[in-house]
């Protein structure tokens, strides 16, 4: 009997121009610019332009699986601001949060410091909050800057990285002292890479 595959639904011609296209010619940076003065705190304005980013971000979602649409924008020291949208896959493990969108954007681009992210969500009940994964994925680049938490109305609510990941691991641990038995790779490790050699088809120049 022959199976029936099930069919998706079609992308919209909305994602199909976004695949196809490219809306900013090279010179461009893919980041907006924010008037912000000093250091923290954010001013008001500066917040409700961000969720306002993240929200058109969230247009943009390529949630075809889960029909759950995120969208973040992510603060700068610079005052520059990338956004990002979640990204799936058919192969459902690879998909991408939009945090990590637009974390990845900015580190792509030389941006490593954040004064803040913005989450934006079509969950009206509660304030989207990310998931364990970009938790770690924002931490890398420091515990104290702020994740504004939102809902479709604009409305938000403030936490730190430290308090949506407290005692977390962070680049520093690699770099704290360590007993004199974890530095001793194990045998096998070290008898592979004295024998390694340069195979085939691998050059050395
Ligand atoms: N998702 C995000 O992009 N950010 C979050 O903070 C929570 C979850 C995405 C991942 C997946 O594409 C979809 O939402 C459902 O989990």
């Amino acid at each position: 009997m022959a199976r029936t595959v099930p069919s998706l639904p079609p992308l919209s011609p909305h994602s199909h121009s976004k695949l196809s296209c490219n809306r900013h010619s090279l010179t461009q940076y893919s980041s907006t610019n924010i008037k912000e003065q000093g250091s923290q705190p954010l001013s008001q304005e500066t917040v409700k332009e961000l969720i306002k980013q993240s929200q058109e971000a969230k247009k943009h979602a390529y949630c075809r699986y889960s029909k759950f649409r995120v969208g973040a924008a992510l603060l700068t020291n610079e005052n520059r601001v990338f956004t990002g949208c979640n990204v799936e896959n058919a192969c459902y493990n690879l998909g991408i949060c939009a945090e990590r969108t637009a974390i990845a954007k900015a580190v792509s681009e030389g941006y490593i410091t954040f004064k803040a992210i913005a989450i934006a969500s079509d969950v009206s009940e509660k304030f989207i909050t990310p998931c364990g994964g970009c938790r770690q994925f924002m931490r890398e680049f420091g515990s104290d800057w702020d994740v504004y938490l939102s809902k479709p109305d604009g409305s938000c609510l403030k936490m730190t990285v430290d308090e949506l990941l407290p005692v977390s691991f962070g680049p520093e641990d690699l770099y704290m002292e360590k007993t004199s038995a974890s530095l001793s790779l194990p045998q096998e490790i070290l008898l592979w890479s004295n024998t390694a050699t340069i195979g085939q088809n691998c050059y050395a120049f």
